[in-house]
């Protein structure tokens, strides 16, 4: 039944037309991972290689994300659900505009009440926004569990640092960007064991 569920609204991603971002796509990018998932993450919006393969998360930012992922020992193929908060791929990668998020929220919210995560990972400042106060710096809350957000109540929200930024913070040191990252993933593998 899930799987019909998101068979059916991945179709109607492909046919969509709501926004001027069809005209330019390759491929929609709808998700990956497992449908049984207790940890969802919502990433930005594709980027040329996702645009290509389909895919979430398969370019330079993805592998850095599995590597991530491996270090904190969660499976991205079993403990993961993948999306983006926009299917299509914005002409070079510019972030999403209001209206594109506004044109796609329908299918992110469907991929949410269909899959109930327990724990929804925000991945970058655009995934945050979409779901938690707009005034929040990521700098600041990542790694903060954000509870009873109106609409999606008993999920956890939690954002991190988004790969695509680590790509360019190269230390390891304790207290940087990807030491910290690491910290907060392994976090949240902790919450699902
Ligand atoms: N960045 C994102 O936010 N999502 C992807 O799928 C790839 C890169």
């Amino acid at each position: 039944m899930t799987f019909e569920k998101l068979k059916n609204l991945e179709k109607e991603a492909q046919q969509c037309e709501c926004c001027p971002l069809f005209a330019t796509r390759n491929n929609i990018v709808f998700s990956d991972g497992s449908n049984k998932a207790k940890i969802m993450l919502i990433g930005e919006a594709p980027g040329a290689d996702e645009d290509k393969l389909g895919k979430p998360f398969v370019g330079r930012a993805g592998k850095l994300l599995n590597e991530f992922l491996r270090s904190a020992g969660i499976n991205r193929d079993e403990d993961l659900y993948i999306a983006n908060t926009l299917k299509c791929r914005p002409p070079e990668n510019r972030k999403p505009t209001k209206e594109e998020k506004k044109a796609c929220e329908k299918f992110l919210q469907a991929q949410i009440e269909i899959i109930k995560p327990k724990i929804i990972v925000l991945c970058g400042a655009t995934a945050m926004e979409s779901f938690l106060d707009k005034k929040l710096k990521i700098s600041k809350v990542r790694g903060q569990i954000f509870e009873n957000i109106k609409g999606y109540e008993g999920i956890k929200f939690i954002p991190v640092l988004h790969p695509s930024y680590l790509l360019r913070q190269h230390s390891t040191e304790i207290n940087s960007p990807r030491n910290l990252t690491l910290k907060d993933l392994i976090m949240i593998k902790n919450l699902i064991k």
